[in-house]
């Protein structure tokens, strides 16, 4: 039976992974760590430790000691945050990474997940339906972190094999647990502000148009990238994924059809210009060919959904 490590559990995408991991592997061989209190059903519900990923002995003690076969590495600062401290935002994202990189290597686990993001993309990038092999000249240190990073990959499966999957993600939207310094953050953002204020200030333009996915098509996708056959995996680097694409003035029109009165304004701050670097939409033919990825969730159904359950959780 596989034994699977997630690091950065306590995060948007690593507090819903683990427990669909749980699921399909059985709570007690998923091991969640983070350096920070995971949420109480990831803690309750498998074995949760802290644990520091920069720490490359505690790493490796760690998966020897309960036999690690599989391990997902989702720590990373993201793009706003990163542009605050960009040296150690490089240091975080990048040595983690590597540690894991070669400790697959050296210890030969099975799988290593790690999610790289349409941040890789630039300005001189084509900005609509971005295709999986184009022009990455990133511009934010975000950005620049995870296309080294997915040279790394692709230079550790090359050269020793290591099976590495990873998924472009797009700004991820969930109601469980708030990503925090990203430059997609107003799409989860104005959900808590439209129920509790009937207002929100967004800090991109109106029209920033942007690719996002609904947290449930992301967390299917990483589970059924990570199960396909090593063979159907044609990119060792990281696979683009379309989802959705809205800008802020369509999602707030969305949001008005369940809140009447809801009102957005706009001052745009930095990351405005983050976002223009940035792909408005995703061509992702080469995951849907490679290993079939679906998605469910459109604009009105994922708004639904994101209103109802922030509205149950607000009223806890
Ligand atoms: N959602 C991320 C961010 O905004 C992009 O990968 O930083």
């Amino acid at each position: 039976m596989d034994k699977i490590l997630i690091i950065g559990a306590s995060g948007q995408i690593g507090s819903e992974l683990t427990l669909a991991l749980r699921k399909v592997y059985g709570n007690e061989n998923v091991f969640a760590t983070d350096i920070k209190q995971a949420p109480a059903d990831v803690v309750e519900s498998g074995p949760f430790q802290i644990l520091d990923a920069l720490n490359d002995k505690a790493l490796i003690h760690f998966v020897i000691r309960n036999k690690i076969t599989q391990v997902y590495h989702l720590a990373a600062v993201l793009s706003g945050n990163a542009e605050k401290l960009p040296l150690q935002a490089w240091e975080i994202n990048m040595k983690g990474l590597l540690n894991l990189l070669d400790l697959a290597k050296e210890v030969g686990l099975k799988k290593v997940f790690w999610p790289s993001s349409i941040a890789v993309f630039g300005r001189t990038t084509p900005r609509v339906n971005t295709p999986q092999l184009t022009v990455t000249e990133p511009n934010t240190v975000y950005g620049i972190s995870k296309l080294a990073g997915e040279r790394w990959c692709e230079y550790y499966f090359n050269r020793y094999g290591v099976d590495v999957r990873s998924i472009r993600y797009p700004g991820l939207i969930s109601h469980k647990t708030e990503a925090g310094g990203g430059t997609t953050d107003y799409a989860v953002e104005i959900f808590y502000d439209a129920i509790k204020e009937k207002k929100y200030e967004c800090f991109l333009k109106e029209d920033a148009a942007l690719p996002m996915m609904f947290m449930d098509d992301a967390i299917n996708c990483t589970i059924q990238l990570m199960e396909a056959d090593a063979s159907k995996i044609s990119i060792r680097s990281s696979y683009n994924l379309g989802g959705i694409s809205f800008d802020p003035k369509e999602i707030a029109a969305e949001i008005k059809k369940h809140i009447p009165e809801f009102e957005i304004t706009y001052k745009p701050d930095f990351r405005q210009q983050i976002a223009e670097s940035w792909p408005k939409s995703i061509e992702d033919t080469v995951a849907r060919k490679d290993w079939g990825c679906e998605y469910v969730y459109d604009l009105p159904k994922m708004t639904k959904l994101m209103l109802e359950e922030i509205k149950k959780k607000l009223s806890k």
